[in-house]
């Protein structure tokens, strides 16, 4: 298993990346703002509420430090997080637990910030539990969700059929599916006959054959999602993430 996500270099870029105000994550009069608060917006763009039961259940993985899944507990009456780093999910539960998490925002070199990420105090932290696991592998005991968020995570992983596969059991009849991906394939995480879409020559389509095919969903919309990581002061990742949602067809 790849151990990149267990650095504390990740660490502090993830929680600044989920909580973080554009004060402290780009403090530049240059137009951006459509690229931040991406986990965030993954919930509320992602997904249709109007197609939601009540009490509905929410499974967000790969969750990393967590801000997608502590949002959905605004709308959810449970939600569980998955990621398969130890070092995130530390910092989650410390964050559903306390409220807050010191964090050490990199201004240049080995000259930093030290602060805090707090939530938003309509998150509900009560209903939302995370767990070490494996998105290749879950737990068979896990259930079934009226939603599931995939953010930036089929392209991290050794064997992205393997969670396609999955999907028409974790999402139940008419429930939803949210993914987004910028399909930044890399032999380190994914061998490359692994790459969807004909070694990623049209990787949505290759998405799509596996998830209307045998998973049983139907694509409702796919759109471009940009997102801003921060490394540094003057250092920052922009990247475009294509977004689906997606409804698994009552059969
Ligand atoms: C690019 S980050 C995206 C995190 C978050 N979803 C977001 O949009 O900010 C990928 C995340 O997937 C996690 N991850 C990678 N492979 C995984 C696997 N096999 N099972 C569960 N989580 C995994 C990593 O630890 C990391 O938190």
């Amino acid at each position: 298993m790849h151990t990149l996500y267990e650095s504390d270099d990740l660490l502090n870029q993830y929680l600044l990346f989920h909580y973080a105000s554009k004060e402290r994550l780009f403090p530049y009069n240059f137009p951006i703002s459509e690229a931040l608060d991406f986990s965030k917006r993954c919930v509320w763009e992602g997904v249709d509420f109007d197609l939601l039961p009540n009490k509905a259940r929410a499974l967000d993985l790969g969750c990393s430090v967590g801000r997608s899944a502590f949002e959905m507990t605004q709308m959810f009456d449970s939600v569980v997080g998955i990621d398969y780093s130890e070092t995130f999910i530390d910092a989650a539960k410390i964050l559903k637990n306390t409220g807050r998490l010191a964090v050490d925002r990199l201004v240049s070199g080995l000259q930093s910030i030290s602060e805090e990420v707090v939530l938003e105090p309509d998150v509900q932290r009560d209903r939302v539990s995370f767990e070490v696991g494996n998105a290749e592998n879950l737990r068979e005991d896990l259930g079934d969700f009226d939603c599931v968020l995939a953010c930036n995570l089929i392209c991290r992983l050794s064997n992205p059929k393997a969670l396609l596969d999955r999907l028409s059991s974790l999402v139940r009849p008419n429930g939803q599916l949210f993914m987004t991906t910028p399909f930044t394939w890399l032999e380190s995480f994914t061998p490359k006959d692994r790459w969807l879409g004909a070694n990623a020559e049209d990787s949505f389509s290759g998405l799509r054959e596996a998830l209307e095919g045998q998973g049983g969903f139907k694509l409702l919309k796919s759109w471009d999602m940009p997102f801003l990581i921060r490394e540094h002061s003057r250092k920052f990742q922009f990247s475009i993430a294509q977004a689906s949602r997606w409804v698994r067809i009552d059969e």
